[in-house]
């Protein structure tokens, strides 16, 4: 049995691109968002070794102390000649690298090292894991993903994080070249959307917001 989410919730992250999203996401079913940042929560150690895992960490660590429902994702980009690199640790090659700029074109060498130049050699997908977790235990997930490729030279200026090197299946443009609107909105006709947190908040959206 799905639990209703209503009323006041936490947004359990400290990613700005990720808060703006979810913000967009939540904001038409009359959810109160409010962030992690915002409230002064301590992030926890994702010490999960899957996306789920990790949502859920966020998820209960926000809920137990705010005393309120929690909503948190975990995501990331996964590259299948890298054996599903970076992963579960997308953040922190980027927080090792310095910059996003700078982690693509980590990924991108160790592509090249692997002679990784065509197309098919070069898959990839974006995973999100939404979890929600209420002060009482009761927990709810989600998750879903979006396949395509990785394109060299990064393209585009929108969006976050891994957006330029990423070209979604079927479409010309990476999602770095792409509106918000278009890379996470949700289609009025209820067709699929496109980003991994898109597929996952519809499916949350359906169980728990309808
Ligand atoms: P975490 O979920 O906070 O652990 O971080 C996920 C990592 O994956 C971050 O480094 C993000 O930049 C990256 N990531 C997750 N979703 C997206 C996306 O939609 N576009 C680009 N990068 C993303």
């Amino acid at each position: 049995m799905h639990r209703r989410l209503e009323g006041r919730v936490v947004i359990a992250t400290h990613n700005a691109g990720k808060l703006r999203e979810m913000r967009e996401l939540l904001a038409p079913h009359g959810v109160e968002c409010v962030s992690a940042g915002e409230l002064g929560l301590a992030e926890p150690d994702e010490t999960g070794d899957t996306f789920i895992a990790n949502a859920l960490i966020k998820a209960r660590a926000a809920s137990a102390t705010a005393k309120l429902p929690a909503f948190a994702d975990d995501s990331g980009l996964c590259v299948e000649s890298l054996g599903g690199a970076p992963g579960i640790h997308s953040a922190r090659w980027a927080r090792e690298a310095g910059d996003y700029p700078s982690t693509m074109a980590l990924i991108e060498t160790r592509l090249q090292e692997r002679g990784c130049l065509a197309p098919d050699t070069r898959r990839a997908h974006f995973v999100s894991a939404l979890a929600i977790a209420w002060p009482d235990g009761h927990t709810e997930i989600f998750e879903d993903r979006v396949d395509g490729v990785l394109v060299n030279p990064p393209r585009g200026t929108a969006g976050f994080g891994y957006d330029p090197m990423f070209l979604p299946d079927g479409h010309d443009r990476t999602f770095g070249e792409m509106s918000a609107e278009e890379k996470h909105g949700l289609p009025a006709d209820g067709s699929r959307a496109l980003s991994h947190r898109a597929r996952a908040f519809q499916a949350l959206e359906k169980a728990c917001l309808g």
